[in-house]
């Protein structure tokens, strides 16, 4: 794993992490800590309070901790022979007693230097019981640091809510128990390098900039591909579907980070201000318009990487007369100076060719071509491609003289590699989003208006999927989707930019 060149070493702290036995602390948040450890970023008097039902004594807990991250260096074995386990229920007040008790013992100044009274308790748990967890915390006063401690903060994973409403009642809770300040949202697509790399990007130099607008950028892609299916996620994710799942969420950041004005500083507040602006003047097709505007689908059973997979109907814990996208597309417009009349389109979807998340800015073409037309024919227009992921890197799409005696023009690509440039792969995610929630950085953390401003714009949609349309189509594992979304770009004239 790669290793974050940073920075001095975090103030010591607890993590109380809820749902330590599941999927997410398992496959991610361990393996993040484990790397963090093992580069020298956390402080010696960092400790992990694992939570959950399974009745897992503190060394089960250890062991779970050690296989969850088999590769990692030897300070990661040392470190986990501290970390304690609490089993309970979030509905018990015995929980969180325990959890105090053990917290108010690892304050105290031990050989490794105690955790000094600061909390960050991580909610990597079932959705439905946040609101649960965090009235436990602040009834038993664990909202607050412990004694001589600097901070108590919460960290809560997506999904915020299924509906502006949901995700209102929830803000209403958690803002009864913790202030908004000591509140960390997580969208681990902010954690990912080359989503902050937008920024640089755009204003780090000074040529992208002055041509980042209607003037010269004729739409805008947004593609999160993924060649993965639900996996044993299935019973989740039909309560889910792809906008609540990516939309609302990843997408909507990539949007916001991509079309925002620039930023005066790079301040928490300047930034999450910028991208709530935006997020305020993307307009989402009206009810009457989804039905051309949108596009969702499912996957049937197909071939990804030469190897037979299920349609989605058959994955394990799904209804087998399920209605539940693994799709969406839409096009959107976004009401301000910058961007007025710039189609923007968005499209993921499980089970698709290939795994790619990319922001596609497609410039329009030239006002007037003097070669002959079949010397030009099939060029594309400008195009600088900014690929999340996998094979980090930004491409600039342009037109180059093929050699020889006439005039044809071919599209070629100028090609920018994070792991040329850097000579590493750029770390995950949830490396950086722990280390910036225990150093108290919320830059990269969704703001409370950010996620309902982002449910108030997908309502409509959801409004009319609820009443059965547009239509759901099926699309076969391993391909693109469905036509109908080739089709929404047709009226326009373009299409999809496929990786
Ligand atoms: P899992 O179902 O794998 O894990 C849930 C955890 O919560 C388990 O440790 C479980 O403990 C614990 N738990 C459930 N109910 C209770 C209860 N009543 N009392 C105490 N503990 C309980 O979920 P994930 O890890 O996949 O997801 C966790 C969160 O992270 C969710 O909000 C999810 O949306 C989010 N997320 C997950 C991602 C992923 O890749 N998995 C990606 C992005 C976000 P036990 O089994 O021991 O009872
Ligand atoms: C999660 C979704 O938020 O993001 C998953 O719940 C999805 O369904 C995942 O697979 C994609 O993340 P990444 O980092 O693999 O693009």
């Amino acid at each position: 794993m790669s290793t974050p060149r940073s920075q001095a070493r975090t103030p010591p702290a607890a993590l109380v992490m809820f749902g330590a036995s599941g999927d997410l602390a398992t496959r991610k948040l361990l393996p993040a800590l484990a790397s963090l450890v093992g580069n020298g970023s956390l402080s010696d008097g960092m400790v992990v309070v694992g939570v959950a039902r399974s009745k897992w004594s503190d060394d089960e807990f250890r062991d779970h901790c050690l296989q969850a991250v088999p590769n990692a260096k030897p300070a990661w074995a040392e470190i986990v022979k501290r970390f304690r386990y609490v089993s309970g229920n979030y509905d018990h007040d015995a929980t969180f007693l325990r959890i105090s008790e053990i917290l108010q013992e690892l304050d105290i100044p031990d050989g490794f230097g105690g955790t000094a009274g600061n909390r960050l308790f991580y909610l990597a748990t079932i959705p439905s019981l946040f609101g649960e967890v965090a009235r436990g915390l602040a009834r038993h006063g664990l909202n607050r640091p412990g004694v001589g401690g600097k901070f108590a903060r919460l960290v809560i994973e997506k999904p915020f809510g299924r509906d502006l409403e949901t995700a209102e009642a929830l803000d209403e809770t958690l803002h009864e128990c913790f202030d908004e300040s000591q509140i960390y949202r997580i969208d681990h697509y902010m954690g990912k390098e080359t989503v902050q790399n937008v920024l640089a990007l755009r204003f780090a130099n000074s040529i992208f900039e002055p041509v980042w607008n209607r003037r010269y950028v004729g739409h805008v892609h947004v593609t999160v591909a993924e060649s993965l299916g639900v996996d044993h996620r299935g019973s989740f994710y039909e309560s889910a579907g792809a906008l609540r799942d990516i939309v609302q969420n990843h997408v909507m950041q990539v949007l916001a980070l991509t079309l925002m004005e620039p930023s005066a500083t790079m301040d928490p507040t300047s930034i999450r201000d910028e991208k709530v602006k935006l997020l305020r003047s993307v307009m989402p097709p009206r009810i009457d318009e989804v039905e051309t505007a949108v596009v969702r689908a499912q996957y049937t059973a197909g071939t990804i990487d030469g190897q037979p997979v299920p349609g989605y109907r058959e994955e394990a814990g799904v209804d087998p007369q399920s209605t539940t996208e693994t799709f969406v597309a839409m096009r959107l417009s976004v009401d301000n100076w910058r961007w007025a009349g710039v189609p923007v389109f968005i499209r993921t979807g499980k089970r698709l060719a290939k795994r790619s998340t990319e922001v596609v800015m497609v410039f329009q073409r030239p006002p007037h071509l003097p070669f002959a037309g079949k010397l030009v024919r099939g060029l594309q227009p400008n195009a600088l491609i900014l690929r999340i992921q996998p094979d980090e890197g930004i491409s600039l799409r342009f037109g180059a003289k093929v050699p020889g005696g006439d005039y044809r023009v071919r599209t070629v690509a100028m090609d920018f590699s994070y792991k040329d440039a850097f000579g590493t792969d750029p770390p995950e995610a949830y490396e950086r989003l722990l280390l910036d929630a225990i150093n108290g950085d919320p830059t990269l953390f969704i703001r409370t208006d950010e996620v309902e401003q982002a449910w108030r714009l997908l309502e409509p949609i959801q409004d009319a999927f609820v009443e059965g349309y547009p239509h759901l189509s099926h699309y076969g594992a391993g391909t693109w989707g469905p036509l109908e979304a080739a089709r929404l770009l047709e009226p326009d004239g373009y299409e999809w930019v496929n990786p």
